[in-house]
């Protein structure tokens, strides 16, 4: 049985503009010990994707409109808040973007990494802050005696979210989800950040669903990828096949525009046209205006085929064997 199984996720935000349907149909799964990438474009619904998953959408506007989250066999999408706050970190780690909204500034970082391991009665005071300290010397931060007693503001971006990864991983937690956890920071610390994720998540057979707009980092750090579209799923499968042989017209446009190393003085590759105002619902596939292998065929409802074992697609023209 998967750790998390996500079948049919539809989330919808319903604004005076209309209805955004953020989330559409959108179904996958992750095995203990796994790391699945979820890649696309800003605006193609992977943060609230995971915000449905602990419970997270501001309602209204937002509204959960069907499908089910099966964790341990529990589905999060109906469990009701108060067994969510249990699992959210504890059962669930949660690295975001930006740590400052992670960590609360009145508080020393020593007390917030300490306070889910007293809170629940499982350490006493002295053993919780033993406990922080040795999570912040884990996370690589030195001196963490005096680490632990700084608050959040005395600390660089980089250091600041080495806190937020010790506070996702204290409790033991049998899945992280991380939504673009080294996006705001320098390149040079982005890298250190991931190799830091990496190492304490295999350390501890911990899986991870990693959200990211760059497919350098899913290369480096996940086993398999979803790739989303305008809040749906368009294509899935392990990271090795999909960068071998993608099989949506979107992915391998993604591909295009990754920067090539050494390759300097070259034009970036950008996509042509617009992401779709997610206000319409049609049912077609949503990357056909920008497709250059778009047909009539594509205006037909989509769904996912699996072309090889694992490998699944939504281009219904790669499904007919026309691309
Ligand atoms: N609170 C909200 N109210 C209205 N629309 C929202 C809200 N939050 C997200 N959306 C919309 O949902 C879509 C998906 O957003 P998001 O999941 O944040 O994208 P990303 O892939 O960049 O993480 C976007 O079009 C966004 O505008
Ligand atoms: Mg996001």
């Amino acid at each position: 049985m998967p750790l998390l199984e996500v079948q049919n996720l539809t989330v919808r935000f319903h604004t005076r503009d209309g209805v955004v349907r953020a989330v559409e149909d959108v179904s996958f799964s992750l095995d203990r010990g796994e790391t699945l990438g979820i890649v696309g474009e800003s605006g193609s619904g992977k943060s609230v994707t995971c915000l449905a998953l602990l419970g997270l959408i501001p309602c209204p506007p937002g509204r959960l409109e069907g499908g089910r989250a099966g964790f341990d066999g529990t589905d999060l999408l109906s469990c009701g808040e108060r067994h969510l706050r249990q699992v959210r970190g504890r059962r669930i780690g949660m690295i975001f973007q930006d740590p400052m909204t992670a960590l609360n500034p009145y508080l020393s970082i020593g007390a917030q990494l300490a306070e889910p391991l007293t809170c629940h009665g499982q350490l006493g005071r002295r053993a919780a802050w033993a406990r922080a300290e040795a999570a912040l010397t884990e996370v690589g931060l030195q001196d963490a005696a005096a680490r632990a007693r700084s608050f959040p503001h005395q600390l660089s971006g980089g250091m600041r979210q080495r806190v937020v990864i010790a506070m996702a991983l204290i409790a033991g937690p049998d899945l992280i989800i991380a939504d673009e956890p080294t996006t705001a920071l320098d390149v040079t610390v982005q890298a250190q950040i991931l190799d830091l994720i990496r190492g304490l998540q295999r350390a501890r057979g911990t899986a991870m669903v990693l959200i990211t707009h760059n497919l350098g980092v899913v290369a480096g750090a996940c086993d398999r990828v979803a790739v989303m579209y305008a809040g749906r799923l368009v294509e899935s499968g392990r990271v090795t096949e999909v960068f071998r042989r993608p099989l949506h017209p979107y992915t391998q446009a993604l591909y295009r525009a990754l920067p090539v190393p050494g390759c300097r003085g070259t034009d970036l590759y950008t996509i042509p046209g617009q992401p779709p105002r997610l206000t319409r619902a049609e049912p077609g596939c949503p990357f056909a205006p920008r497709c250059p292998a778009a047909a009539a065929i594509c205006s037909t409802p989509l769904g996912l085929v699996e072309m090889t074992p694992g490998h699944w697609t939504a281009c219904v023209r790669m499904q007919r064997g026309e691309l």
